[in-house]
């Protein structure tokens, strides 16, 4: 079956930290107007408001959704609505609420509105205790400890499960740690990864959350949001997976992610003091093989740790001039 044509897209979750990058990089490609950014209460950027049509709506509201894909005509849905890791064990209930239910609406929405294409990230909290936790494969254990986990392989299984019985063009991939300098990440384990830098800058100094031994897999933000537009145009007839395919950037501990940040601020100082998230971290993997999205669909990252955080620190030292931070 040929696919059809992306024009008008939707970003649910547009004011959070993937979805306020991919809107403006969405609209780029597609045009301002064919890109309909939807927060559900947090205030938008004036860039992000102001460059195309913005929109409050709540995928637990599946009404306000609906009538915001009949007004604009949508034909594609990236869904990136979630209550991350550390938030999500602070309140099971609502994580199951946002990331189940509201999912459920998405899926239901795509069916019955035909969309071309509907994108929903995954998450590396899809492994847990008994993965192999080295080059992690595509198709390995899938037992997590935490509601966040719990929810996305759900979540990749119920996507599965709509493109099977009804043909719903979902795709996914599983991100680790994602690292950005302009909007923060909210409620996850691997936040600290993204702090570090902008204490770094603001203050010298950062008291990191999980231990020093702790390694994960990451990804700078500009490869994300290729990762993105590439699945979603991805030829579907390659892909061997749906939901969802093993993506990462690079893997490093917070010693050598210091280490790296001392190459620009030498004398940055990190202490250590872990919480409730360390588990969490210590149950994912250090590393991940992404070979079946390098074969399926090109997948290449671009970025290198240094390369990474020259630019993190460039960005964050102009901000914190302009006393944006
Ligand atoms: N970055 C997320 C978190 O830490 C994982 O997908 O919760």
């Amino acid at each position: 079956m040929a696919e059809r044509e992306v024009k008008n897209i939707m970003v649910i979750g547009a004011v959070g930290q993937i979805g306020s990058e991919l809107t403006m990089a969405l609209r780029e490609k597609y045009g301002n107007d064919n890109v309909v950014a939807v927060g559900r209460k947090t205030k938008p950027s004036d860039e992000l408001r102001d460059s195309g049509p913005f929109e409050f709506a709540n995928c637990n509201d599946k009404e306000s959704i609906e009538n915001l894909v009949k007004k604009y005509d949508i034909d594609t849905i990236h869904h990136l609505a979630a209550i991350l890791s550390g938030t999500g064990e602070a309140n099971p209930e609502l994580a199951w609420k946002v990331n189940m239910d509201g999912l459920k609406n998405v899926l239901d929405i795509a069916r019955d509105y035909k969309l071309a294409r509907l994108i929903v990230p995954s998450s590396i909290a899809v492994f847990g205790p008994g993965t192999p936790l080295q080059n992690t494969p595509q198709q390995t254990i899938l037992r997590p400890n935490t509601i966040y986990g719990v929810t996305k392989v759900a979540g990749e299984l119920l996507c599965d499960y709509y493109f099977e019985k009804w043909g719903v063009d979902v795709r996914g991939m599983r991100f680790p740690g994602l690292i950005s300098y302009k909007t923060p990440p909210g409620g996850g384990t691997t936040d600290y990864a993204v702090a570090i830098y902008y204490e770094a800058v603001k203050t010298g100094k950062y008291e990191c959350f999980v231990e020093e031994r702790t390694t994960l897999p990451m990804m700078y933000m500009p490869d994300a949001i290729n990762c993105h537009i590439d699945l979603q145009n991805a030829d579907g007839s390659k892909l061997r997976y749906r939901n969802a395919y093993n993506v990462t950037g690079f893997s490093f501990d917070v010693k050598t992610l210091a280490d790296s940040i001392r190459k620009v601020i030498p004398e940055f100082e990190v202490t250590y003091k872990p919480d409730f998230r360390q588990k969490i971290a210590d149950s994912w993997p250090d590393s991940i093989d992404d070979t079946a999205a390098k074969e399926d669909w090109g997948w290449t990252p671009e970025y290198s740790l240094d390369g990474m955080t020259e630019d993190m620190i460039k960005n964050l030292r102009i901000m914190h001039e302009k006393g944006e931070i």
